[in-house]
Formats: structure tokens, sequence, C-alpha cells
């Protein structure tokens, strides 16, 4: 197996940590981004990783036959930014994610990991939640998940192989953090504020997991037997972190005991609420072992932000939520409206 690897989203928060973990594990990493969150991202660079800075977009730029595989992670990342402008929604996570695949098939790469999301789950009240279940898209963002799984299946053959990971809500520190995630959110909020402020009644379930627990998945369906994984959708996470926004309060809690939870109960705009079931990937994967709960991980996080001088104003003026900073580039003109780069950017 060739160790010549290309991830789409290299520079965001899942990508910068995987991206690390590849490097650590003797793969030749190429990444594509067009680094919208550039403001959020740690200044350290890797050394062996080369980054192409480019809209998924315009793939037809490049040439694709050197890679063993595509992991593609690159997106309007998740249900809110989805609603900014839906039809990029599509335009990025869906149309582009299917003619990168099958860009990459005609090119010759043997395999393409796609970065789906639990979300596509939507409201789930009655039990927990497989593969074979209804799903239940709520967002722009949780539909194009859904049609681009759609069209892969149909992409994928026995020399294309594709897997398609449904990943649980992810946590954990980064080089390019984003707090607009549940438990980050919260996280970042008791360190602005000394408050866990939950905007519900902290009985909403999400799946978690943490970030380098997720990239060394990636990492393993890099390795897998194609039969193993080919056109198969994974739900991605840990059975034990199921868990109520009540619950993640009260862990936070545990590692800032001098922060208050409050309960505003109103829910927003988000009434998502999904319990998950694992058991086909850890059936699939029986070596991988939870190595980061969240109790470890919001220690490390904590720990993190507080080497890097995270503030009051780091909160206030969004500068870790995906949304507002592409609201805030695209007010100033640095984006235009097809989410471009101007000369401004
Ligand atoms: N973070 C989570 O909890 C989570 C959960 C499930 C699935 N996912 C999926 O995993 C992937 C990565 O998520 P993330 O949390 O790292 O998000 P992120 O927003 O931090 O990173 C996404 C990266 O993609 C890049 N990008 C966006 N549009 C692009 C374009 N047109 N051309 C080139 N680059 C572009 C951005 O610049 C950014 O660096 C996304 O597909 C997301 O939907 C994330």
């Amino acid at each position: 197996m060739s160790k010549n690897i290309l991830v789409t989203g290299s520079e965001g928060y899942i990508g910068s940590v995987l991206v690390e973990e590849l490097v650590k594990n003797g793969y030749l990493v190429t990444g594509i981004d067009n680094c919208y969150f550039e403001e959020s991202r740690d200044r350290s660079r890797l050394k062996n990783y080369r980054l192409i800075k480019e809209d998924i977009r315009k793939i037809d730029k490049l040439d694709l036959s050197p890679y063993f595989a595509v992991i593609h992670l690159a997106a309007l990342s998740n249900d809110i930014t989805g609603d900014i402008q839906p039809e990029k929604t599509f335009e990025i996570n869906y149309l582009s994610t299917v003619r990168i695949a099958q860009k990459a098939k005609r090119e010759g790469v043997k395999k393409f990991l796609f970065s789906s999301s639990c979300s596509i789950y939507g409201i789930a009240k009655n039990g927990i939640v497989d593969e074979t279940s209804r799903i239940n898209p709520l967002t722009p963002y949780a539909k194009a998940k859904i049609a681009a799984e759609t069209e892969l299946k149909k992409i994928a053959d026995n020399i294309f192989c594709v897997g398609l990971l449904r990943n649980s809500t992810v946590y954990g520190y980064s080089p390019n953090f984003r707090n607009d995630l549940v438990v980050n959110n919260l996280v970042t909020v008791a360190l602005a504020t000394k408050k866990i402020t939950i905007m519900s009644d902290g009985t909403p379930w999400r799946p978690l997991i943490d970030v380098l627990d997720l990239s060394r998945i990636f990492i393993k369906f890099l390795e897998a037997n194609p039969a193993q994984i080919n056109s198969q959708v994974f739900n991605i996470g840990f059975n034990e972190n199921n868990l109520q926004v009540r619950n993640i309060a009260e862990k936070i809690k545990e590692e800032l005991p001098q922060s208050v939870i409050i309960y505003t109960h109103q829910h927003g705009n988000d009434v998502r609420t999904y319990r998950v079931n694992f058991h086909k990937f850890h059936r699939s994967f029986p070596e991988i072992s939870q190595q980061w709960p969240l109790g470890k991980s919001v220690k490390k996080m904590i720990a993190k932000l507080n080497e890097k001088n995270f503030n009051t104003m780091d909160f206030r003026t969004e500068k870790y939520t995906r949304l507002a900073v592409l609201n805030r580039l695209l007010k100033s003109k640095a984006l235009d409206k097809e989410f471009y780069w101007t000369s401004h950017g």
C-alpha cells in the first residue's frame, strides 16, 4: 500500500489533528484547503506536510494519480453553517464531494474516506439508532451529507473503495480549535464567564468522540482491507459516549468546579436529540477502544487553552466559531458571495 495520502480540509479542526497523526505514522500527506479559518489556527507548522491552498471546487487543477487514498473532510462543517446559504452547502458539501470522488476513481486512487455525520439522525426520540434506522436530516448540512453518501455508494466498486464514516460530534483540543461543538462550547463558556450555560433543559442526547480517537479511526480505515468497509456506512463513536447535555456539563464542572451550571430552556433552532448504536464499528474493529474519554480530554483542552491565553475577548469575538468567522469574511468582502477569496482576503 502506498503511503501517499490527500486530505481535503486538512487545515480545519479535525484535519489539523489527523494530519499530525498521519505524519507520525509515516504517511506522506498533501492537504488541500482554502484556509477559511486561518485566523484561529496555531502558527506552528508541521514538517513533512504539503499544503495546497485551493478551493475543492477547483479540484480539476490537481492531479490525483499519485495518491493511494483521499480522506475528504472539506465542508461547511456543521448544521448551523449549513444555514448561512443552503445552496453553498449543497455545492461544496455535496456536488464537490461527488466530483472529487469521480475524479479520484478515474485517476486510479484506491480508497476514499468520507467524513459524514451522525447529525443525519436528527430527532430520534424512540430508542437508539443504528445504520439501518430511518434517517431524519433536519438541516441543509445533514441533507447534503446524506445525498453525498448515496452518490458515493454508487461510485464505489471493487477497484475504488469508499468508506462512509458517520462521525459523532467531536470534542478536544486541536491546533485549529473550534468552540461551536457542544463540549468545546461549554468549556469555553465556562472559562470565559464561569457559567456553564445550557440553552436547553439539558436532556438532549449527543454521541461524542475525541478528535484524536477519531483520527486514529480514520487511519484504521485507511489500513483496513477494502472488503471490510467498501460502500458501507459506519456510525463512528463509543457506546459509552452517548451523553445528555446535562451529563456533559457535570463532567466539565468536575474540571472547573468554580463554574455554575445554568439552564436557559430556550432550545433555539437546535432540536436535535439522538442516541447512536456503534456495534457495527466495534464488531468490525474490536481492537479500537476509547483513549480520550470526556473528562480526560476536557482536562487537556483546558490546559491547552490556558497555555494559549484563551480569554473573554476570544470568546466575545467568536474567533473560534465557524459561522461567525464566515459571516465576518463575507461582510468584509474578504470572501465573495460564492465563498471564494477576493483580493481583500
Ligand atoms: N467536528 C465535528 O463534530 C464533525 C462531526 C461529524 C462530521 N464532521 C465533518 O468532518 C469534516 C471536518 O470537520 P471540522 O470540524 O474539521 O470542520 P472545520 O470547519 O474545522 O474544517 C473544515 C475545513 O474545510 C475547509 N473548507 C471548507 N470549504 C472548502 C472549500 N470549498 N475548499 C477547500 N477547503 C474548504 C475549511 O477551510 C476548513 O479548514 C466536515 O466534513 C464535517 O462535516 C465534523
